[in-house]
């Protein structure tokens, strides 16, 4: 078969009909394998056969979901996890431990800057933050213990866009991984290894199972960088929990995604649950008629607010005197996701009106779903966060965020033109 397109591999990649001639992936709803023999269960542990041995490892619903979730980015390998940030702290302990340093973009979700500023360092690992709006900040940061430079593909709640080539390209410069969170676009929206990430992760709780059923997150590996290039000892010398792998020679190109499922999810046994696998794929199925029409009604949203005098401002990359304009129109061909934020006039008790009085729209702490969601992040997603640490972040305490859902956008600008007069 020719090269499949990111709407095939959505519904068709990664699951061969057995001999039942079920044409729906099946729930494996099974801890544990039977091995066909002593041969074969000594060579699964040793890692010289691929196949099933215990859940916390793998599963055979999982798998299909890793498979194309990896053709969707086109990496190597993939790992799905039991939450994005679950994906974010596995792919951490893989690259480093205590004493060394991550760089990560100040543009952040407020979970993982909590992650990066406090809980890593509390394990030792460092994390400097770059100014989004200055690239060359990134490469001012790097030290000799580096191990990775982090940033989200458009941030969230900000729709702060990094320059990815000029981040990559320091990235590459100094031999560091470069890791985007790909989770508020999605890989039918920008396949951030074509502009040089080396690891991408998700929650997969978001646009890519789309329907808030579930919690997971996914790893993947774009096989793209070199092991063996200084910075990486552990990828190179003898691992004495798994009796004497060296991942970088023994797997090469698929080292990182090895090591990430045979050692730090064996020890962190943050899987999965092949339940949630199942359900995911039911949601990844739609996801690029979900994400074009996630579109369609951001944009149409976007022009609603802008002529709405109540509105004191609007944040979204494709606006004419958005900061992220032309990087949104180098990178983000189809279009740049279904997050946007606005201030309305009055400041921030308005706003709290506003999202009380929303009927249609929902005030929760998601995004990506079907549903329209209407959230204040000063006071909910971002409220761990101190002032600075906010201002740093773009979150003003009269910032809306609101992602857009899938059901006709004249119900939601109804629905919001209510709540903003009421
Ligand atoms: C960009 C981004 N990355 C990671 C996460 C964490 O994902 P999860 O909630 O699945 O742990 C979130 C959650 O909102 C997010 O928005």
């Amino acid at each position: 078969m020719t090269k499949l397109r990111q709407e095939t591999i959505a519904v068709a990649c990664g699951f061969h009909i057995d001999e039942t001639g079920a044409t729906n992936p099946p729930l494996y709803l099974s801890n544990a394998y039977r091995f066909n023999d002593a041969k074969h269960a000594e060579n699964l542990f040793a890692l010289r056969e691929n196949g099933y041995i215990y859940t916390r490892l793998n599963n055979p619903t999982n798998a299909v979901l890793e498979e194309r979730l990896n053709a969707l980015e086109g990496g190597v390998g993939a790992l799905v996890t039991s939450s994005g940030h679950a994906a974010e702290f596995m792919t951490v302990c893989a690259l480093g431990g205590s004493g060394d340093e991550i760089i990560a973009s100040n543009a952040l979700y407020g979970g993982t800057f909590n992650m990066f500023a406090h809980s890593l360092r509390r394990l030792g690992i460092k994390v400097n933050f770059a100014d989004i709006r200055k690239s060359y900040s990134f490469e001012e940061l790097i030290t000799d213990k580096t191990k990775a430079i982090f940033v989200e593909s458009i941030s969230n709640p900000g729709c702060e866009i990094p320059d990815f080539e000029v981040i990559s390209k320091t990235a590459k410069k100094h031999k560091i991984p470069f890791i985007v969170d790909n989770t508020c676009l999605s890989p039918y929206l920008f396949r951030a290894k074509e502009v040089g990430a080396d690891i991408i992760v998700h929650s997969t709780t978001k646009c890519i199972s789309g329907h808030a059923a579930v919690m997971g997150g996914a790893v993947i590996d774009c096989g793209t960088f070199d092991w063996t290039s200084g910075r990486f000892p552990a990828f190179c010398e003898a691992d004495p929990s798994y009796h004497g792998v060296v991942f970088a020679k023994d797997f090469g190109q698929n080292a990182f995604i090895t090591k990430l499922r045979a050692q730090v999810l064996r020890d962190i046994g943050a899987c999965q649950s092949p339940f949630n696998s199942y359900l995911t794929l039911q949601g990844l199925q739609t996801l690029h008629i979900r994400m074009d029409r996630h579109i369609e009604n951001t944009l149409k949203l976007v022009d609603y607010l802008q002529a709405n005098p109540q509105v004191e401002w609007v944040k979204y990359p494709t606006i004419e005197n958005n900061e992220f304009k032309s990087l949104a129109e180098k990178y983000f061909k189809k279009g740049c996701g279904s997050l946007l934020c606005f201030g309305l006039k009055g400041g921030f008790e308005r706003g709290k009106r506003l999202i009380e009085r929303a009927k249609l729209c929902l005030h929760a702490a998601n995004l990506g779903d079907v549903r329209t969601i209407i959230t204040h992040p000063a006071s909910t997603t971002h409220s761990q966060l101190s002032a600075e640490e906010k201002a740093a972040s773009g979150i003003s305490d009269n910032l809306i965020r609101i992602s857009v859902g899938i059901e006709n956008i004249e119900d939601i600008i109804e629905d919001l033109e209510q709540a903003i007069n009421d």
